[in-house]
């Protein structure tokens, strides 16, 4: 398969690396000359990413040598070398007489260290007028580890070209039941790369139809290509994976992990695969998971499900991701005891120590399904001698689904923060799933991905600051979301203060306000069935899902304390003794734990209907504000991006003041209880 030379970003945009000219630069001189004297593949991309923000930025030819930088030479060196203090992934970037110098032990290191390079010459020449010395290259000395072994895009795109939960048009990666491999999968590949991502599944985890023989031959020479692309940017392609493809593919007649066959079968297959595309990483697993077959149809474990396809995979040296999303999705809303939220829980806790070393349980942040706001799911911590990463999603399904702005990495940050108490010290999830905790390598975040053909890649332009946002934060969890949020807003609009300002107090007010007029204090799911957009108070109400508000006249709320379904109690203490008190449980996720009436009074000393009325009301108001603080901005934003970005607030501020009138007469009607402002509600 032919597949054209990178460079060639025509016919899309390049999010945060479409580089504006600034010839003046004063640090230009060291852009001059690179000195690589590796041709790792990876070092080669390097290079030609620092070539391309060169001549793109400085308007300049960086000219490239194979050979050691004599004294006093001024250029960039690319530094591969075994000796070096940083990993195979972590990089140093200095300045050593006239040297530029990016050094690590390992090709990856020197490709995220070469585009540290560039945001940095990115962000010096935004600043150039403002604060010329803040980015300067003359001082720099930047020395960086990754922080999780595994920085993963989940991508949930099917083989027809549709996506689950994309909101930013069709697959990339798939069309017509054919894999593609193109110009767009590179500049994916350099995207993701820029901000350390260094692991993408590209198909979705229910898998179905084609999809299931995305490990056999026919797919191969494709899906080879698209490993090949990423390998060049430091990526390991995974796959999802049909635990029932010994049946649909294989002819057997049961996908039992304990059978002889079916394992022999595995073994087989993963042999294959690996011959054929030695870069391979491994598969991501959904399994008894939303009619998804798995080992319980065999009255197997999880542990046994996981542990066939580890075996069959270790000698390849290939991971099992294995997804901790398993629930009773036929549940009865009028069974009060079982609980949605248990399940993962209840499901793996037991199991700790059980799985083997390349098995990965992969836990979504919170123990439902990305709603809004969810407590941190009490997995995290609870199994010392098993492999955890985290599961977050910028697929905004439950949060705007990319027409509502909603810059999520100030959630990400607090689920990384949250301390489990699961040892005396390094016990935040930030710390488990980096390996800090149990001294683990298997481990890390993944982001369901926010991705889709698009011509700005994310739908709503500022979308693609959570895509941004999670590569950077996954790379180093101690970032702000504020720094985060402005290095992304530098990198893609430039430096004026106007536009910096005033695009991050909307990034950074975006989530609050979007959980304002949502479904109130952690109760979630108040959302259309199905396509999950839009209010719908009761839409999930009597429905088989397990997602449940129980509202009456009186009060709101489920009771998870252990005088109900006692998830409160899955947490260590003193999380579980804090969830549990009606009093001490956080105001933020109150009707989570806890049925309460709606005259109940918060640690906010409002009544839980008048918070609802007054952050709704608020809610609707922060979007129109939001707009505003866009329209602002006409004349200094591109003009395409800001009537694109525009449209969409228009769409926010319609929709928010939807979600607040439903919302607010809702509770007004059951309740019969006015608003103490007098506030029109319906
Ligand atoms: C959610 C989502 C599904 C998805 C599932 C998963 O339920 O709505 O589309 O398949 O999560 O994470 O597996």
């Amino acid at each position: 398969m032919k597949v054209e030379e990178v460079g060639n970003y025509d016919g899309f945009e390049n999010a945060w690396l479409s580089y504006r000219q600034q010839t003046d630069c004063k640090d230009k001189q060291y852009f001059t000359a690179i000195y690589a004297k590796s041709a790792d593949a990876i070092v080669c991309t390097a290079v030609k990413e620092l070539q391309i923000a060169t001549e793109q930025i400085l308007g300049q030819k960086a000219v490239l040598y194979r050979e050691e930088p004599e004294a006093e030479t001024v250029g960039i060196q690319l530094r591969l070398d075994a000796t070096e203090t940083v990993s195979e992934e972590g990089y140093h970037l200095y300045q050593n007489k006239g040297l530029i110098i990016i050094a690590s032990k390992g090709a990856r290191g020197i490709l995220y260290g070469s585009f540290a390079c560039i945001r940095r010459l990115q962000m010096e020449c935004a600043f150039m007028k403002t604060a010329p010395e803040a980015f300067s290259f003359e001082r720099i000395d930047i020395m960086e580890e990754p922080s999780n072994p595994l920085r993963m895009l989940n991508h949930w795109d099917n083989m027809d070209g549709s996506i689950e939960r994309g909101y930013s048009g069709g697959s990339f990666f798939f069309r017509d039941e054919e894999v593609l491999v193109n110009d767009r999968t590179k500049c994916y590949a350099r995207l993701a790369a820029s901000v350390g991502v260094n692991a993408v599944v590209i198909n979705n985890v229910n898998v179905r139809g084609n999809a299931t023989r995305l490990i056999a031959e026919d797919y191969a020479p494709q899906v080879k290509a698209i490993s090949e692309i990423f390998a060049a940017y430091g990526i390991r392609l995974f796959l999802s994976l049909n635990f029932a493809a010994p049946m649909e593919l294989g002819g057997l007649n049961t996908a039992d992990p304990l059978d002889e066959t079916v394992r022999e079968w595995w073994k087989d297959q993963m042999a294959k695969v690996f011959a054929r595309i030695p870069n391979f990483g491994g598969f991501l697993v959904k399994a008894d998971s939303e009619g998804r077959e798995g080992p319980f149809t065999y009255g197997r474990t999880h542990a046994d499900g996981a542990n066939m396809l580890a075996e069959a995979i270790a000698p390849y040296n290939g991971l099992i991701i294995w997804r901790c999303f398993v629930y009773n999705c036929q549940q009865d809303w009028r069974d009060y005891k079982t609980d949605r939220a248990r399940s993962g829980y209840d499901n793996f806790a037991p199991l700790d120590g059980k799985f083997r070393d390349n098995v990965i349980l992969q836990i979504k942040n919170g123990p439902m399904d990305f709603q809004v706001r969810e407590p941190v799911h009490p997995l995290f911590g609870a199994m010392p001698k098993t492999n955890q990463m985290l599961e977050v999603q910028i697929a905004q399904e439950y949060t705007g689904q990319q027409r509502h702005v909603c810059y999520l990495i100030p959630m990400f940050k607090e689920i990384l923060a949250f301390q489990t108490y699961c040892k005396e010290q390094n016990d935040t999830v930030a710390d488990i799933v980096s390996g800090r905790t149990w001294g683990n390598q298997a481990c890390g975040m993944a982001a369901v991905a926010n991705t889709g053909n698009d011509v700005n890649w994310t739908g709503h332009d500022l979308a693609a600051a959570n895509l941004y946002g999670f590569g950077r934060l996954s790379f180093n969890t101690n970032c702000t979301a504020e720094e985060i949020a402005k290095e992304w807003i530098v990198c893609t609009f430039g430096g004026d203060a106007e536009v910096v300002e005033t695009i991050l107090k909307i990034l950074m007010m975006s989530w609050t306000t979007y959980e304002k007029y949502n479904a109130p204090l952690g109760i979630g799911w108040m959302v259309n069935p199905n396509y999950h957009y839009g209010p719908s108070v009761d839409g999930y109400e009597y429905d088989r899902w397990g997602t449940y508000h129980r509202a009456d006249y009186q009060g709101i709320g489920v009771d998870r304390s252990s005088a109900g379904t006692g998830y409160a109690m899955q947490y260590k203490e003193p999380n579980a003794s804090i969830y549990n008190d009606l009093d001490r449980c956080p105001d933020a996720l109150k009707l989570f734990f806890h049925h309460v009436p709606y005259t109940y009074q918060l640690r906010s000393g409002k009544t839980v209907l008048q918070h609802i009325y007054d952050t709704h009301f608020e809610g609707a108001a922060e979007a129109e504000k939001m707009r505003t603080m866009w329209q602002s901005l006409e004349g200094k934003i591109p003009e395409k991006i800001y009537h694109r970005v525009l449209e969409r607030f228009d769409h926010q501020v319609w929709h928010a003041k939807e979600w607040c009138d439903q919302i607010n007469s809702y509770f007004y009607r059951k309740t019969g209880i006015a608003d103490e402002q007098g506030r029109k509600i319906y």
